[in-house]
């Protein structure tokens, strides 16, 4: 996949404004990027439903704007919204799919059955659509877009709203798919997603590339380490990170109390700040039942690239997932 310099406008919108991206093949490429980024958008234009204002994009060796046809052909979607037949039963939807994908009869009823088998859907097979959940219609569709074996996947926010459960049986069909050969892009509100799927991130905003590389550099790229300490009553935190922060120590920037978690988050670069930090809350008297560093998370490393404090970011996703 080659994107370079797309842009697409919806009216005064600049959905997205000079885009660049490459996917190596059997690649999976994370996008990340808040409601409004741009990533819908770049998936209906890699994926030929609409046609971008300027740029070029080349998919699987075909240009999206004057081979579309043939590029439909190799690329399997499942969008942000499931798009299923509800008057067909689960296993009617499937089939007909694999029929349209030139599959025989033979070939599309098995494909049918072991994919229904895969996402759990065997029980509910022969029930219309109308019918499911809308977690089974997610599965359903995104069923769907791996039946032909596609080439190139693309997936557009594919587990929001799903139990854990059942976005890790869509993360092993994912990876089953990568193993196969698949090149696929991802959209994801979910960093864990991110970090458990792709190779490389590209972080959008406001139909911007604002960050790109691999997960671990794009992790490097906020800095150290974090110290991650939990006192034995939480209550003493605030008392923790003043004590940190009076204490001067050097290179030791601002602490940070993680009340929900019920810890004190402390940035650190170096094993001799870790060491002194640990000793200073020690010599206070703070009773601590937990010590560990991890690196930023991916929300941190989202924070630090986008601007947007973790507060807006945990909310937004909350309210994303309550509204699914
Ligand atoms: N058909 C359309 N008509 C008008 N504006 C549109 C249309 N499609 C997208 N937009 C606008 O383009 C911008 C990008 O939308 P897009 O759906 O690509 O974002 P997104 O990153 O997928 O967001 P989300 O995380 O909420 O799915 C938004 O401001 C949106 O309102
Ligand atoms: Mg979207």
């Amino acid at each position: 996949m080659e994107v370079r310099g797309l842009v697409k406008t919806f009216g005064p919108t600049r959905a997205l404004d000079g885009v660049d991206l490459t996917v190596r093949p059997g690649t999976v490429l994370g996008v990340l990027g808040p409601n409004g980024a741009g990533k819908t958008t770049l998936v209906r234009i890699l994926s030929t439903l609409i046609r971008p204002d300027s740029g070029t994009a080349r998919v699987a060796g075909y240009d999206v704007v004057r081979e579309p046809r043939r590029l439909r052909r190799v690329i399997g979607l499942t969008g942000q919204y499931a798009s299923v037949d509800e008057k067909l039963s689960g296993f009617e939807n499937l089939y007909m799919i694999g029929r349209l994908l030139d599959l025989s009869r033979k070939d599309a009823r098995a494909r049918a059955g072991e994919m229904l088998e895969r996402f759990s859907l065997t029980e509910a097979a022969r029930r219309p659509a109308a019918q499911y959940s809308g977690g089974m219609r997610r599965r359903l569709d995104l069923a769907a877009s791996m039946i032909g074996h596609p080439a190139v996947l693309y997936l557009d926010e594919p587990t929001t709203g799903l139990d854990p459960r059942t976005r890790n049986e869509v993360w092993q069909e994912v990876r089953r798919m990568v193993t196969d050969g698949a090149t696929v892009l991802l959209t994801t509100q979910y960093m864990e997603e991110a970090e458990q799927l792709a190779d490389e991130l590209t972080v959008v905003d406001r139909g911007r590339v604002i960050a790109e590389g691999r997960v671990a550099e794009l992790k490097a790229k906020v800095g150290g380490r974090t110290l991650v300490v939990r006192p034995a009553d939480p209550v003493v935190l605030p008392a923790m990170r003043d004590a940190v922060a009076d204490a001067g120590l050097d290179g030791i920037a601002e602490a940070l109390t993680v009340p929900a978690e019920g810890t004190l988050h402390v940035p650190i670069v170096s094993d001799e700040q870790l060491t002194a930090v640990v000793a200073l809350l020690g010599a206070r008297g703070f009773a601590l039942a937990g010590v560990d560093t991890r690196l930023p998370s991916l929300d941190e490393v989202f924070l630090a690239v986008t601007g947007q404090r973790p507060a807006e970011v945990a909310g937004g996703a909350d309210e994303k997932e309550a509204a699914a």
